[in-house]
Protein backbone atom coordinates (compact mmCIF):
# COMPACT_ATOMS: atom_id res chain seq x y z
CA UNK A 1 0.00 0.00 0.00
CA UNK A 2 1.30 3.71 -1.20
CA UNK A 3 1.73 6.09 1.88
CA UNK A 4 0.99 9.72 0.87
CA UNK A 5 2.02 12.74 3.35
CA UNK A 6 -0.53 15.28 2.75
CA UNK A 7 0.61 18.75 3.94
CA UNK A 8 -2.59 21.99 3.01
CA UNK A 9 -5.31 19.41 4.49
CA UNK A 10 -7.11 21.90 6.01
CA UNK A 11 -7.61 23.90 3.44
CA UNK A 12 -10.15 23.89 0.54
CA UNK A 13 -8.58 22.19 -1.74
CA UNK A 14 -6.67 20.07 0.67
CA UNK A 15 -9.77 18.86 2.13
CA UNK A 16 -11.13 17.17 -1.11
CA UNK A 17 -7.35 15.33 -1.84
CA UNK A 18 -7.49 13.62 1.40
CA UNK A 19 -10.73 12.01 0.66
CA UNK A 20 -9.44 11.17 -3.15
CA UNK A 21 -6.36 9.65 -1.54
CA UNK A 22 -8.63 7.21 0.63
CA UNK A 23 -10.69 6.83 -2.17
CA UNK A 24 -7.26 5.30 -4.26
CA UNK A 25 -6.62 2.95 -1.67
CA UNK A 26 -3.80 5.10 -0.38
CA UNK A 27 -2.45 4.74 3.52
CA UNK A 28 -2.94 9.14 4.41
CA UNK A 29 -0.80 10.84 6.95
CA UNK A 30 -1.53 14.86 7.04
CA UNK A 31 0.31 17.31 8.63
CA UNK A 32 -1.53 20.26 10.49
CA UNK A 33 -0.61 22.96 12.62
CA UNK A 34 -3.99 22.91 14.15
CA UNK A 35 -5.66 19.21 13.80
CA UNK A 36 -8.86 20.85 15.44
CA UNK A 37 -9.50 22.15 11.71
CA UNK A 38 -9.29 18.64 10.28
CA UNK A 39 -12.83 18.18 11.13
CA UNK A 40 -15.02 15.74 9.35
CA UNK A 41 -11.80 13.90 7.63
CA UNK A 42 -11.39 11.21 10.31
CA UNK A 43 -12.48 8.63 8.46
CA UNK A 44 -9.99 9.23 5.32
CA UNK A 45 -6.95 9.96 7.82
CA UNK A 46 -4.45 7.03 9.33
CA UNK A 47 -2.49 9.95 11.28
CA UNK A 48 -2.28 12.99 12.13
CA UNK A 49 1.43 14.77 12.49
CA UNK A 50 1.09 18.06 13.97
CA UNK A 51 3.34 19.77 12.65
CA UNK A 52 4.70 23.92 11.00
CA UNK A 53 6.22 23.68 8.48
CA UNK A 54 7.68 27.03 9.56
CA UNK A 55 9.00 25.68 12.15
CA UNK A 56 11.65 23.14 10.65
CA UNK A 57 12.23 21.23 14.83
CA UNK A 58 8.56 20.03 14.23
CA UNK A 59 8.80 18.91 10.98
CA UNK A 60 11.28 15.95 12.25
CA UNK A 61 9.81 12.89 10.77
CA UNK A 62 7.07 13.98 9.17
CA UNK A 63 8.06 12.06 5.50
CA UNK A 64 8.90 8.99 7.61
CA UNK A 65 7.97 5.79 5.71
CA UNK A 66 6.22 7.84 2.99
CA UNK A 67 6.24 7.15 -0.50
CA UNK A 68 4.28 10.39 -1.92
CA UNK A 69 4.49 14.10 -0.34
CA UNK A 70 1.86 16.55 -1.52
CA UNK A 71 1.89 20.08 -0.84
CA UNK A 72 -0.63 23.02 -1.06
CA UNK A 73 0.34 24.82 1.13
CA UNK A 74 0.58 28.40 1.01
CA UNK A 75 -0.78 32.20 2.06
CA UNK A 76 -4.21 32.68 0.36
CA UNK A 77 -5.55 35.09 2.69
CA UNK A 78 -3.89 36.52 5.30
CA UNK A 79 -4.15 35.29 8.61
CA UNK A 80 -0.83 35.93 10.34
CA UNK A 81 2.18 37.87 10.69
CA UNK A 82 4.01 35.19 7.97
CA UNK A 83 4.69 36.28 4.44
CA UNK A 84 4.60 34.34 1.35
CA UNK A 85 8.13 34.02 1.30
CA UNK A 86 8.00 32.54 4.87
CA UNK A 87 5.55 29.84 3.61
CA UNK A 88 5.04 29.40 0.10
CA UNK A 89 8.50 29.53 -0.40
CA UNK A 90 10.25 28.76 3.28
CA UNK A 91 7.53 26.12 5.13
CA UNK A 92 7.56 24.30 1.15
CA UNK A 93 11.04 23.97 0.99
CA UNK A 94 11.65 22.86 4.91
CA UNK A 95 9.17 19.88 4.21
CA UNK A 96 10.90 19.18 0.93
CA UNK A 97 14.69 18.95 2.83
CA UNK A 98 12.29 16.69 5.28
CA UNK A 99 11.03 14.77 2.09
CA UNK A 100 14.48 14.41 0.33
CA UNK A 101 16.43 13.12 3.58
CA UNK A 102 13.48 9.82 3.79
CA UNK A 103 13.77 9.46 0.59
CA UNK A 104 10.39 10.08 -0.71
CA UNK A 105 9.21 8.74 -4.43
CA UNK A 106 7.27 11.68 -5.55
CA UNK A 107 6.55 15.66 -4.52
CA UNK A 108 3.72 16.32 -5.77
CA UNK A 109 2.81 20.70 -5.51
CA UNK A 110 0.09 23.18 -5.85
CA UNK A 111 0.71 26.51 -7.83
CA UNK A 112 -0.97 28.66 -9.45
CA UNK A 113 -2.36 28.53 -13.19
CA UNK A 114 -0.59 31.20 -15.37
CA UNK A 115 1.98 31.34 -12.51
CA UNK A 116 4.84 31.72 -15.40
CA UNK A 117 3.22 34.92 -16.49
CA UNK A 118 2.28 36.36 -13.63
CA UNK A 119 5.91 36.49 -11.95
CA UNK A 120 5.86 40.32 -11.13
CA UNK A 121 3.11 39.45 -8.26
CA UNK A 122 4.51 38.59 -4.77
CA UNK A 123 2.68 35.57 -4.07
CA UNK A 124 3.64 34.25 -7.29
CA UNK A 125 7.03 34.78 -6.63
CA UNK A 126 7.39 32.73 -3.49
CA UNK A 127 5.92 29.67 -5.12
CA UNK A 128 8.06 29.93 -8.13
CA UNK A 129 11.25 30.14 -6.11
CA UNK A 130 9.80 27.17 -4.38
CA UNK A 131 9.02 25.30 -7.92
CA UNK A 132 13.14 25.66 -8.70
CA UNK A 133 14.01 24.59 -5.73
CA UNK A 134 11.78 21.54 -6.13
CA UNK A 135 13.25 20.92 -9.44
CA UNK A 136 16.45 21.02 -8.87
CA UNK A 137 16.08 19.02 -5.83
CA UNK A 138 16.39 15.74 -7.30
CA UNK A 139 13.32 14.36 -6.74
CA UNK A 140 10.46 13.07 -8.97
CA UNK A 141 7.57 15.64 -8.54
CA UNK A 142 4.57 16.98 -10.28
CA UNK A 143 3.62 20.52 -10.27
CA UNK A 144 -0.31 21.49 -10.49
CA UNK A 145 -0.96 24.86 -12.62
CA UNK A 146 -5.11 25.15 -11.40
CA UNK A 147 -7.23 27.75 -12.42
CA UNK A 148 -9.72 29.18 -9.87
CA UNK A 149 -11.31 27.40 -7.49
CA UNK A 150 -15.13 27.41 -7.66
CA UNK A 151 -14.83 28.07 -3.54
CA UNK A 152 -13.47 31.58 -4.55
CA UNK A 153 -16.28 32.00 -7.47
CA UNK A 154 -18.75 32.77 -4.10
CA UNK A 155 -18.00 36.26 -4.21
CA UNK A 156 -19.85 36.11 -7.72
CA UNK A 157 -22.28 34.47 -5.16
CA UNK A 158 -22.99 37.45 -2.56
CA UNK A 159 -22.95 40.42 -5.09
CA UNK A 160 -25.43 38.41 -6.79
CA UNK A 161 -27.81 38.25 -3.53
CA UNK A 162 -26.83 42.16 -2.80
CA UNK A 163 -28.04 42.49 -5.98
CA UNK A 164 -25.32 43.81 -7.86
CA UNK A 165 -22.08 42.10 -9.58
CA UNK A 166 -18.66 44.03 -10.63
CA UNK A 167 -16.24 43.33 -13.47
CA UNK A 168 -13.31 44.63 -15.00
CA UNK A 169 -13.37 45.57 -18.38
CA UNK A 170 -15.92 44.84 -20.67
CA UNK A 171 -16.42 41.14 -18.39
CA UNK A 172 -15.28 39.13 -21.31
CA UNK A 173 -12.13 38.35 -19.92
CA UNK A 174 -12.30 34.15 -20.04
CA UNK A 175 -12.08 31.86 -17.15
CA UNK A 176 -12.49 28.23 -16.55
CA UNK A 177 -12.80 27.47 -12.68
CA UNK A 178 -12.60 24.32 -11.27
CA UNK A 179 -14.41 22.33 -8.53
CA UNK A 180 -11.88 20.83 -5.34
CA UNK A 181 -13.36 17.81 -5.78
CA UNK A 182 -12.63 17.59 -9.44
CA UNK A 183 -8.83 19.29 -9.24
CA UNK A 184 -8.62 16.25 -6.31
CA UNK A 185 -8.55 13.91 -9.05
CA UNK A 186 -6.01 15.64 -10.82
CA UNK A 187 -4.02 15.88 -7.77
CA UNK A 188 -3.88 12.23 -6.91
CA UNK A 189 -3.86 10.98 -10.45
CA UNK A 190 -0.50 13.20 -10.50
CA UNK A 191 1.14 10.21 -7.82
CA UNK A 192 1.57 7.74 -10.75
CA UNK A 193 1.91 10.07 -13.69
CA UNK A 194 4.91 10.58 -15.89
CA UNK A 195 3.88 14.80 -16.27
CA UNK A 196 5.62 17.25 -14.40
CA UNK A 197 3.78 20.19 -15.02
CA UNK A 198 -0.15 19.86 -15.01
CA UNK A 199 -2.38 22.81 -16.66
CA UNK A 200 -6.04 22.50 -15.74
CA UNK A 201 -9.06 24.19 -15.30
CA UNK A 202 -13.20 23.12 -15.16
CA UNK A 203 -15.00 22.11 -17.64
CA UNK A 204 -16.81 25.05 -18.76
CA UNK A 205 -15.19 28.14 -20.23
CA UNK A 206 -17.17 31.37 -18.67
CA UNK A 207 -16.54 35.00 -18.96
CA UNK A 208 -17.10 36.97 -15.77
CA UNK A 209 -20.39 38.81 -17.71
CA UNK A 210 -21.55 34.38 -17.85
CA UNK A 211 -20.52 33.79 -13.92
CA UNK A 212 -22.57 36.81 -13.24
CA UNK A 213 -25.54 35.81 -15.08
CA UNK A 214 -25.18 32.11 -13.68
CA UNK A 215 -24.75 33.76 -10.22
CA UNK A 216 -28.10 35.98 -10.45
CA UNK A 217 -29.95 33.25 -12.26
CA UNK A 218 -29.39 31.34 -8.93
CA UNK A 219 -30.37 33.29 -6.53
CA UNK A 220 -33.64 34.19 -9.09
CA UNK A 221 -32.91 37.78 -9.52
CA UNK A 222 -32.19 39.69 -12.45
CA UNK A 223 -28.89 39.64 -13.58
CA UNK A 224 -27.41 43.75 -13.20
CA UNK A 225 -23.58 44.14 -14.00
CA UNK A 226 -20.90 47.42 -13.35
CA UNK A 227 -18.23 47.39 -15.50
CA UNK A 228 -15.20 49.08 -13.70
CA UNK A 229 -12.43 50.33 -15.81
CA UNK A 230 -9.62 48.59 -16.10
CA UNK A 231 -7.62 51.81 -14.98
CA UNK A 232 -9.19 52.15 -11.95
CA UNK A 233 -8.25 48.34 -10.90
CA UNK A 234 -4.27 49.57 -11.33
CA UNK A 235 -4.60 52.52 -9.43
CA UNK A 236 -6.40 50.66 -6.51
CA UNK A 237 -3.57 48.37 -6.43
CA UNK A 238 -1.30 51.26 -7.28
CA UNK A 239 -2.02 53.04 -4.26
CA UNK A 240 -2.42 50.15 -2.12
CA UNK A 241 1.42 48.85 -3.28
CA UNK A 242 2.30 52.87 -1.66
CA UNK A 243 0.36 52.79 1.49
CA UNK A 244 0.16 49.17 2.35
CA UNK A 245 2.56 46.29 3.27
CA UNK A 246 2.28 42.95 0.78
CA UNK A 247 0.34 41.46 3.88
CA UNK A 248 -2.40 43.87 2.71
CA UNK A 249 -2.17 43.99 -1.08
CA UNK A 250 -0.33 40.84 -2.06
CA UNK A 251 -3.77 38.74 -2.26
CA UNK A 252 -5.63 41.87 -2.96
CA UNK A 253 -3.32 42.57 -6.38
CA UNK A 254 -3.32 39.10 -6.82
CA UNK A 255 -7.05 38.53 -7.26
CA UNK A 256 -7.32 41.44 -9.60
CA UNK A 257 -5.10 40.68 -11.83
CA UNK A 258 -6.52 37.34 -12.45
CA UNK A 259 -9.96 38.78 -12.71
CA UNK A 260 -8.54 40.80 -15.63
CA UNK A 261 -6.71 39.13 -17.95
CA UNK A 262 -8.07 35.86 -19.46
CA UNK A 263 -7.62 32.37 -17.61
CA UNK A 264 -8.39 29.24 -19.48
CA UNK A 265 -6.61 26.41 -19.11
CA UNK A 266 -7.00 22.62 -20.47
CA UNK A 267 -10.39 21.75 -19.32
CA UNK A 268 -11.51 18.90 -16.77
CA UNK A 269 -13.60 17.54 -14.84
CA UNK A 270 -17.52 17.10 -14.09
CA UNK A 271 -18.54 19.86 -11.63
CA UNK A 272 -20.49 22.87 -13.11
CA UNK A 273 -20.62 26.29 -11.71
CA UNK A 274 -24.50 26.28 -11.58
CA UNK A 275 -25.31 23.15 -9.39
CA UNK A 276 -22.00 24.68 -7.45
CA UNK A 277 -24.23 27.41 -6.44
CA UNK A 278 -27.40 26.08 -6.30
CA UNK A 279 -25.66 24.10 -2.99
CA UNK A 280 -24.30 26.96 -1.51
CA UNK A 281 -26.69 30.05 -2.09
CA UNK A 282 -27.86 29.89 1.36
CA UNK A 283 -24.82 29.37 2.81
N1 LIG B 1 -8.13 29.39 -4.24
C1 LIG B 1 -7.86 29.44 -5.54
O1 LIG B 1 -8.71 29.89 -6.37
C2 LIG B 1 -6.57 28.95 -6.04
C3 LIG B 1 -6.39 28.81 -7.40
C4 LIG B 1 -5.20 28.31 -7.87
C5 LIG B 1 -4.19 27.95 -6.99
N2 LIG B 1 -4.38 28.13 -5.66
C6 LIG B 1 -3.27 27.75 -4.75
O2 LIG B 1 -3.55 26.46 -4.26
C7 LIG B 1 -3.05 26.34 -2.92
C8 LIG B 1 -4.17 25.85 -1.99
O3 LIG B 1 -5.27 26.74 -2.08
P1 LIG B 1 -6.48 26.64 -1.03
O4 LIG B 1 -7.60 27.45 -1.59
O5 LIG B 1 -6.69 25.21 -0.64
O6 LIG B 1 -5.84 27.46 0.17
P2 LIG B 1 -6.35 27.53 1.70
O7 LIG B 1 -7.74 27.06 1.81
O8 LIG B 1 -6.02 28.90 2.19
O9 LIG B 1 -5.40 26.46 2.42
C9 LIG B 1 -4.03 26.71 2.55
C10 LIG B 1 -3.36 25.64 3.38
O10 LIG B 1 -2.06 26.13 3.68
C11 LIG B 1 -1.91 26.13 5.10
N3 LIG B 1 -1.17 27.31 5.57
C12 LIG B 1 -1.39 28.60 5.26
N4 LIG B 1 -0.55 29.39 5.96
C13 LIG B 1 0.21 28.55 6.73
C14 LIG B 1 1.26 28.72 7.66
N5 LIG B 1 1.69 29.93 7.99
N6 LIG B 1 1.77 27.63 8.26
C15 LIG B 1 1.33 26.41 7.96
N7 LIG B 1 0.34 26.17 7.08
C16 LIG B 1 -0.21 27.22 6.48
C17 LIG B 1 -3.31 26.21 5.68
O11 LIG B 1 -3.27 25.70 7.02
P3 LIG B 1 -4.19 26.31 8.19
O12 LIG B 1 -5.56 25.71 7.98
O13 LIG B 1 -3.54 25.87 9.43
O14 LIG B 1 -4.19 27.81 7.99
C18 LIG B 1 -4.08 25.34 4.69
O15 LIG B 1 -3.97 23.99 5.02
C19 LIG B 1 -2.51 27.73 -2.52
O16 LIG B 1 -1.12 27.77 -2.67
C20 LIG B 1 -3.17 28.66 -3.53
O17 LIG B 1 -2.39 29.79 -3.81
C21 LIG B 1 -5.55 28.59 -5.16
Amino acid sequence: MQKVLIAGATGSLGRYVVQEFKKHGFWVRVLARDAARLENLSESVDEIFTGEVTNTNSLSGVCKDIDIVFSSIGITKQKDNLTYMDVDYQGNMNLMEEAKKEGISKFIYVSVFNAKKMKNLKGIQAKARFEEGLIKSGLDYSIVYPNGFFSDMLDYLQMAKKGRGYVFGSGEFRINPIHGEDLAEVCVNAANDEEREINVGGPDILTHNNILAIAFDSVGKTTKISKIPIWVKNLIVGILKIFTSVKIYGPIEFFMTVLAIDMVAPTYGKHHLKDFFLENKEA
